[in-house]
């Protein structure tokens, strides 16, 4: 079970002190949401600041773009080489495109996709990707309470990727905390993305352990 902690949760203006600290938590990747106010009603980040962050950060980064005008900011974002990449499908009318354009920078794609969103549309793409987020709450803002069919669903795409013998890691993102790391491991997700759990406690190590420890 990896950890990714979602920098959104985390005191902008301390913000060196809070990725060096999640350096020492433990966790296994630093979790970057990209929003552009028009796929999201909310703004964040853009580069500038990320190429900051990923100065500081020892772990990989993961970035979640939650904007429209994907193609655009893949070539803005991959400069920053994260580890992963991943968009929503339900913003790109040509998705094979766009995981073909990350790959080609060596990065890994990942697609999102919505609480609402079937994972049917999945079908044909799971093959070329190298993870699938699922969204266990409506994206745009940290600390909303985590959506429980989100644990069926995992469950489901784990058969969808296991029937297939497929290497796609499933990460879910959104109300996730200590209280139900366990049940999403159980269902098969790999890698937990957690904002307010992690940066709301006081100390970020034993938040970590927590999680893993559940
Ligand atoms: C929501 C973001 C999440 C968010 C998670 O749109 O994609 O990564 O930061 O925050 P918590 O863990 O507080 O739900
Ligand atoms: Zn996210």
């Amino acid at each position: 079970m990896k950890i990714a902690p979602s920098i959104l949760s985390a005191n902008f203006l301390k913000l060196e002190e809070e990725v060096s600290r999640i350096n020492v938590s433990g966790a296994d990747f630093l979790h970057i949401d990209v929003m552009d106010g028009h796929f999201v009603p909310n703004l964040t980040f853009g580069p500038a600041i990320v190429e900051q962050i990923k100065q500081v950060s020892t772990l990989p980064l993961d970035i979640h773009l939650m904007v429209e005008n994907i193609s655009f900011f893949v070539d803005l974002f991959a400069l920053l080489t994260p580890r992963f990449l991943s968009f929503h499908i339900e913003e790109e009318k040509h998705i094979h495109r766009i995981v073909q354009k990350i790959r080609d920078y060596g990065i890994s794609p990942a697609v999102v996709v919505n609480p609402h969103t079937p994972l049917e549309l999945l079908k044909y793409i799971l093959p070329d990707v190298d993870m699938v987020l699922l969204m266990s709450v409506n994206p745009g803002f940290g600390g909303q309470k985590f959506i429980p069919a989100t644990l069926d669903k995992v469950r489901q795409l784990r058969e969808m990727i296991d029937d297939a013998s497929l290497r796609c890691l499933i990460e879910v993102d959104g109300g996730v905390s200590d209280l139900n790391a366990r049940e999403l491991f159980d269902v098969g997700a790999d890698i937990l993305v957690a904002g307010s759990y992690i940066f709301g406690s006081t100390d970020y190590q034993e938040a970590v352990c927590k999680m893993r420890k559940s």
